[in-house]
């Protein structure tokens, strides 16, 4: 079964990355925009028109369900994108609710991108689980750029990301929602600013667990086949050996990652 990805540019690789293993027998096709990275300071009409095109193109290459791998594109495209085509679409969406759930008495703070934060979905998500008013919000647009230029551990991404996060105080803090999939790779850092006490939590698996489940119901599961997956950026073919070792290096750094 093919199962389609797309992402504004190399953040939707951490839920490829987690698919691959709860999924061992499916191909996958990962679609990066990174010629229009980053969508989360775009409007929503763009992020729609963008979404449509990676949405068409994932079809086309034989895409049966899709992912959408972004928090921005889920909030501006899935309802459109559910009502054009016929393939199921699986969401994203910032952990609001197992955040505010394991909270401990102490607030919650999502960082997301800004159009992810204006967006009427996540303040929908907020109003229907933050009862005490515990959540704030953090846009933190400059990360996606450091991610795309794969500079992960530079000075100057340790300073922006101190000097965002220092504008709270951390010791009230229980959960940090990373609620931008370009997010994760600075999960190493965030852990490094943070006070042990506030964990790091993303929503990749809720994601990974409504993709089996939709799979499960529609009966798509392939039974023995090869795990493969093609990547293409912004419709171009990117499975040449240059493109494929940046792939690979990149999931490198989200193994690394999971182990934080
Ligand atoms: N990776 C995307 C997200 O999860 C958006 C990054 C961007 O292009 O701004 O929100």
């Amino acid at each position: 079964m093919k199962i389609g990805f797309f992402d504004s540019g190399i953040g939707g690789l951490t839920v490829l990355h987690r698919a691959f293993g709860a999924l061992p027998n499916e191909e996958f096709l990962y679609y990066a925009d990174e010629d229009n990275v980053p969508y989360g300071e775009k409007s929503r009409a763009e992020i729609m028109e963008l979404s449509d095109r990676a949405a068409e193109f994932l079809i086309e290459k034989g895409a049966k369900i899709i992912v959408i791998a972004c928090n921005t594109a889920t909030s501006a495209a899935v309802a459109s994108l559910r009502e054009r085509y016929s393939v199921p679409f699986i969401g994203m969406e910032p952990a609001v609710k197992p955040a505010i759930e394991n909270a401990d008495g102490k607030r919650v703070l999502v960082t997301a991108t800004p159009l992810t934060i204006r967006e009427e979905k996540l303040r929908n998500l907020i109003g229907k689980y933050d009862k005490y008013g515990i959540v704030d919000l953090l846009p933190l647009p400059r990360l996606v750029g450091f991610a795309e230029r794969l500079e992960f551990e530079s000075d100057a991404v340790r300073a922006y990301l101190a000097e965002r996060l220092g504008q709270f105080d951390a010791a009230q803090y229980g959960q940090i929602v990373l609620g931008c999939t370009h997010f994760n790779y600075f999960k190493d850092l965030f852990r490094d600013i943070l006070p042990p006490h506030a964990k790091v939590i993303d929503g990749v698996n809720g994601t990974i667990k409504r993709l089996i489940s939709v799979m499960g119901e529609k009966d798509m599961f392939e039974q023995g086949g090869e795990s493969r997956v093609d990547y293409y950026v912004s419709g171009r073919d990117a499975n040449d050996g240059e493109s494929l070792k940046r792939f690979e290096k990149l999931h490198r750094r989200l193994e690394l990652m999971e182990t934080i």
